[in-house]
């Protein structure tokens, strides 16, 4: 785990501000800012629907036809992309920005071998001749934990696991040493043993290549294990953001607290959810008014229901935000 010490003079490699997108006039994602440093690891978090996956394909370019950036902006190693042309984003996606993506169903070529899969990746943005790229590839493909490597170079999709294609199909997003990487969800569909080599190889990346990673995960435990700080996601706002020590020691915001409550449990062979946070994620088309959260809030009072508060810093320490009416009372909640 890097420093988490702020640069004030170099621009994060990713800067978001504001961003808002909406699909169908649903705000999925409403104001979102969030940095992430060089070196640095970013968690974001949330329910399921809140809106991760839809910041980040905002951010890689990469948005369903139905959803629309509305406002904000989106920098990537110092140049705004927010509005950039499909070919630009093609140049910048798997050499300064790649994702792993959440949907564990291949896009692997089915007709190509993995090795000239990730070789190509490679050699689209790198000027290195075959050989070396081939010794890249094989060097890589171990590095995600693929037994026999020289053999799966020589494969086809059809011929490995699904866990081995998501395994491929990490090489490819990490072959380049991007200066950012996305991971959306990237370890759910891998055994444990290969979970903590994914997530051993993303922190070498992140110490040894200075990559920027931001990590959406719903699973807590691996926040404890990865994150430098932390942005907490609801109905497609951030309502908590902290150094991730300083969350976990103590949060200001009820969500976030009970969002804890759900850290996975080892039970016998696999990890276990406990029970959920009571109530839903709200239809992102029909809010609630005031604060999103107080349908499900032990702490709400009438103000929640009617005023939405605003994403403050804590009096004793500027990089805690949270956007709660009663942020001192949340340790409070059992
Ligand atoms: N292709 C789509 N068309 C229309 N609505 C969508 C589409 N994909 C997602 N949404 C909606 O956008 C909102 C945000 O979804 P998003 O995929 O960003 O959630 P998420 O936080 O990544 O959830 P999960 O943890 O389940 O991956 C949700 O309300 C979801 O229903
Ligand atoms: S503002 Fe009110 S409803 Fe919203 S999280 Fe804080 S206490 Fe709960
Ligand atoms: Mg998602």
């Amino acid at each position: 785990m890097s420093v988490t010490a702020r640069a004030p003079t170099e621009e994060a490699p990713l800067t978001v501000r504001d961003l808002s997108v909406h699909i169908e006039g649903a705000p999925v994602v409403d104001g979102v800012t969030l940095d992430v440093r060089a070196g640095e690891t970013v968690a974001l978090v949330g329910e399921s629907g809140c809106g991760k996956s839809m910041t980040a394909l905002a951010v890689m370019g990469l948005l369903p036809p139905a959803a629309h950036v509305d406002g904000g902006t989106i920098r990537i190693n110092g140049s705004d992309t927010t509005r950039q042309a499909e070919h630009a984003m093609q140049r910048l996606r798997g050499d300064k920005i790649a994702m792993i993506f959440q949907e564990p169903v291949s896009s692997l070529n089915p007709l190509m071998r993995v090795g000239a899969q990730i070789v190509e990746a490679l050699l689209s943005h790198r000027r290195i001749d075959q050989q070396a790229a081939r010794r890249a590839a094989i060097e890589m493909i171990d590095r995600v934990g693929i037994p026999d490597p020289e053999t799966r170079f020589r494969q086809y999709p059809f011929e490995l696991s699904g866990g081995m294609c998501q395994r491929v199909m990490i090489a490819i997003a990490l072959i380049c040493e991007p200066a950012i990487l996305i991971a959306d969800e990237p370890t759910t569909a891998l055994d444990v043993t290969i979970q903590a080599q994914i997530l051993d190889l993303m922190r070498a990346l992140t110490d040894e290549t200075g990559t920027a990673l931001l990590l959406i995960t719903h699973d807590m435990g691996v926040v404890a294990d990865m994150a430098d700080r932390v942005a907490v996601m609801y109905a497609g706002r951030i309502v908590e953001t902290a150094p991730a020590r300083a969350l976990f020691a103590r949060q200001r915001h009820p969500y976030t607290r009970l969002l804890l409550g759900t850290i996975p449990k080892v039970e016998g062979q696999g990890r276990t959810l406990l029970p959920t946070i009571e109530g839903v994620v709200p239809d992102m088309r029909e809010l609630p008014v005031g604060c999103r959260f107080h349908p499900r809030c032990p702490l709400a009072g009438p103000r929640c229901r009617q005023e939405a508060p605003p994403l403050a810093a804590a009096p004793d320490d500027p990089a805690h935000e949270s956007a709660c009416w009663f942020a001192d009372r949340v340790g409070e909640i059992a």
